[in-house]
């Protein structure tokens, strides 16, 4: 079975992408789920229920999200009514939303999604490693031996990785989001589990991590300004990778895609 994540939408950029090319990705490449980090989807900061539903509409099955899911108001009385919107799991204890789902595809085979942050240089959240071992047990318990996809939102590269050996043979694969660059790390660890760093975004990359360069320039120059920043609304580069999953939930194979806009190779 195929499987596509697609990394951070980052505004009109991203979306359009991700309109014009997702539908035809899932049919060449017999996609049969779609997850996607959709936090900055909206103007760069956060998501609405208007483009939950676009992206459902094109193909997507599950949003995850990070630091950014709280930044349009609007969210946080829609969060709790869409299942398959997820928000980090390691938000305090009554934090809105849901931090993991468990999805049942057409042929009867559950997929658990988990969404986590990290802490290195981000805002200060419960611990991942614990949480992660605590919702993995949860989803055996009840489902048994299943697919399990982690979407890690961090920055720092070192966490990632030390999540990702963490977790290695413990769950399917393991996707880094919100440094918006694409690694190629690409990996089948140790004990079984894939592992990329960062699928990097989809948006426009004639940007600063898809804001506007001349802004975010700015930020770092001249510091006694207050500097606005927006999306770059150039075209955009679709970045995502699709795994092949066998009998047993293990990849067999993985593909990156980089596609559209200024790294289309
Ligand atoms: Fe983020």
């Amino acid at each position: 079975m195929n499987i596509l994540i697609c990394g951070d939408v980052v505004g009109r950029s991203g979306r359009d992408v991700i309109e014009e090319l997702l539908p035809n990705i899932i049919i060449e490449n017999d996609i049969k789920f779609v997850v996607l980090n959709g936090e900055n989807s909206a103007n760069g900061f956060g998501i609405t229920k208007k483009i939950c539903e676009q992206f459902y509409e094109l193909g997507v099955d599950v949003i995850t999200s990070g630091n950014h899911i709280w930044d349009q108001n609007e969210i946080l009385n829609y969060i709790n009514n869409d299942k398959r919107l997820l928000r980090p799991c390691n938000y305090p204890v009554s934090t809105p939303g849901r931090g993991y789902g468990i999805y049942k595809l057409d042929d009867g085979q559950y997929i658990g999604v988990i969404n986590v942050m990290c802490r290195l240089f981000m805002e200060s959240i419960d611990d991942p490693f614990n949480i992660l071992i605590k919702i993995i047990e949860e989803i055996k318990i009840k489902y048994g031996n299943t697919i399990i996809i982690v979407d890690i939102h961090g920055e720092s590269t070192s966490e990632k990785m030390s999540l990702g050996h963490f977790l290695d043979g413990k769950v399917t694969a393991i996707f880094g989001t919100h440094t918006h660059i694409p690694t190629a790390d690409l990996q089948i660890l140790e004990k079984g589990t894939f592992y990329q760093t960062d699928l990097g975004m989809c948006g426009d990359y004639d940007s600063v991590i898809g804001m506007k360069k001349e802004a975010c320039i700015q930020r770092f120059t001249k510091k006694f300004i207050k500097t606005k920043l927006e999306p770059a609304s150039g075209e955009g580069t679709l970045c995502g990778t699709i795994i092949k999953i066998n009998e047993e939930f293990k990849v067999i194979k993985f593909q990156q895609i980089i596609k559209g806009g200024k790294l289309q190779r």
